[in-house]
């Protein structure tokens, strides 16, 4: 047993016996569907105002920095991916290189990934919801449209999103693929219309002063300011592509599939955002957009298009519970997986037979959901989802890194280009973006990994399935 517990060997990362496998049924169209389903969402439709608010113009140049340590962080993954392609993404990889106590950090991180994501959804969600029934003369009392940080009781809607979305899964909802297609399809358009009707009205006085907090993340009042602190909250927008690495172990053909899956939608999202970005900034002035829970159509509102604000509302609306929905998807996999190694109760990630769904897991992550939506500030929640995320992909560049030099014989399906470089970059960005977040939300993920660290000691570690070595004994099966 290694210092960092035990390692999971890499043969048997894939659950060998076909009757605990995951079935493959995913071709790359779904990945890529699944991956813009995941990463267009609250971060270009709202964290672009709260990004702004924080750097000034110079949010263009957060986006690009997030975008490029994401594109890195990308490339490590999609060779994991492939060499390892079974559910769990960085923490089975972290399993079988970097010991299980530090995949059960990783794991910890990704359960509060996923779900922090989706409160943060439905508080975006919401935000637009409020502006498009305003627009259509509806007002709803303040007191049930935010949490207390802003004077109200509760997010309502916010809340009942995340709950209609875990009953949906619950249900069994797994079968919207193509309900998914096409609201991917709608998000796309929305961003193509606001850059379209948008760009033409581009001021450049509106980029001066560019930088006007400086390029370094450093306290401002109760947040934080400078490019990087920026930089640390849109990198929000680009995750979502390990999602798609999540799913390996259900890939058809997973060389081809998951390296276009991953890397086709990354590239696509980076290229809209700077676009939107640019659009947005040179539209009017950033004070104002960063004000705006719902800066989009706020936008399109100030120069002249109503309609097409209540329309880009009404995409958001149709659209961004689709990323609820694959996070929460996402969520119930990784417990999945820490509970087929014996890490988690296995009878958390029990599936009902009746639904194909961890119906018990999906409940608890969406009263979680749903409380924090309820009740928590949009970039407070955003920004520690991205602490758990920044730690899984620091995790999975080191993992790419040391198997190279480690097991260098393993085919890779895919190889990451100049491994170390790519690796290093991963690993140097995603550390220096963690410590740009605000020092509240280090301690909130410290104090959440501290929680983690207990849960592991008092039960995870004594009844892992590798440790019991009973790998082969394990009856779950979604
Ligand atoms: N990238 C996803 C979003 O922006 C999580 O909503």
């Amino acid at each position: 047993m290694a210092l960092l517990g035990p390692v999971k060997p890499i043969a048997q990362g894939a659950a060998s016996d076909p009757g605990q496998r995951l079935r493959p049924s995913l071709s790359w169209p779904h990945l890529i569907a699944l991956g813009i389903g995941a990463i267009v969402g609250t971060g270009i439709y709202t964290l672009t105002g709260v990004g702004a608010e924080r750097a000034g113009p110079a949010v263009i140049l957060s986006f690009a920095i997030a975008g490029a340590v994401c594109a890195c962080a990308a490339l490590a993954y999609a060779e994991l991916a492939t060499m390892i392609p079974t559910a769990g993404s960085a923490y089975t990889y972290s399993y079988s290189v970097l010991g299980e106590t530090i995949a059960w950090i990783v794991g910890w991180s990704l359960i509060l990934e996923y779900s922090l994501a989706c409160s943060t959804v439905a508080v975006g969600w919401s935000g637009y919801l409020v502006g498009w029934l305003e627009s259509t003369g509806l007002h709803l009392p303040a007191a049930i449209l935010n949490g207390p940080h802003a004077g109200g009781i509760v997010n309502l809607p916010a809340v009942m999103v995340s709950l209609a979305i875990a009953a949906m899964l619950m249900a069994g909802t797994r079968e919207s693929a193509t309900l998914n297609i096409v609201l991917v399809v709608i998000k796309l358009v929305a961003l193509a219309a606001f850059v379209a009707l948008a760009l033409p009205a581009f001021d450049p006085a509106h980029l001066h002063p560019f930088m006007p907090y400086g390029f370094a993340s450093h306290a401002a009042g109760n947040s934080t300011q400078g490019v990087m602190a920026a930089a640390a909250i849109v990198f929000f927008a680009f995750y979502g592509f390990d999602a798609v690495a999540t799913s390996a172990e259900e890939a058809k053909n997973p060389g081809r599939d998951l390296t276009i899956g991953i890397i086709g939608s990354m590239a696509l999202c980076t290229s809209i955002y700077i676009l939107v970005a640019l659009a947005a900034i040179g539209a009017m002035p950033f004070i104002e957009l960063g004000n705006s829970p719902e800066p989009l159509a706020l936008v399109l509102r100030v120069l002249g298009h109503p309609f097409a604000a209540w329309a880009i509302a009404g995409a958001a609306l149709v659209a961004l519970p689709s990323v609820i929905l694959v996070m929460m998807y996402g969520q119930s996999r990784i417990f999945f997986v820490m509970a087929r190694d014996g890490l988690l109760p296995r009878a958390l990630a029990k599936v009902s037979p009746r639904t194909g769904a961890p119906v018990l897991v999906t409940g608890i992550t969406g009263l979680f959901v749903a409380a924090v939506a309820g009740f928590f500030r949009l970039d407070e929640i955003a920004e520690l989802a991205n602490a758990g995320t920044l730690v899984a992909f620091i995790a999975v560049g080191l993992c790419m890194m040391l198997l190279r030099r480690r097991a260098p014989e393993i085919p890779r399906i895919f190889r990451c280009p100049a491994p170390y470089l790519v690796g290093t970059m991963a690993v140097l960005g995603c550390l220096y973006l963690l410590s740009s977040l605000p020092e509240k939300t280090l301690v909130r993920f410290a104090i959440w990994n501290l929680i983690g660290l207990l849960v592991y000691a008092l039960y995870g570690r004594s009844r892992s399935l590798l440790v019991r070595d009973v790998v082969s004994a394990v009856p779950v099966q979604p």
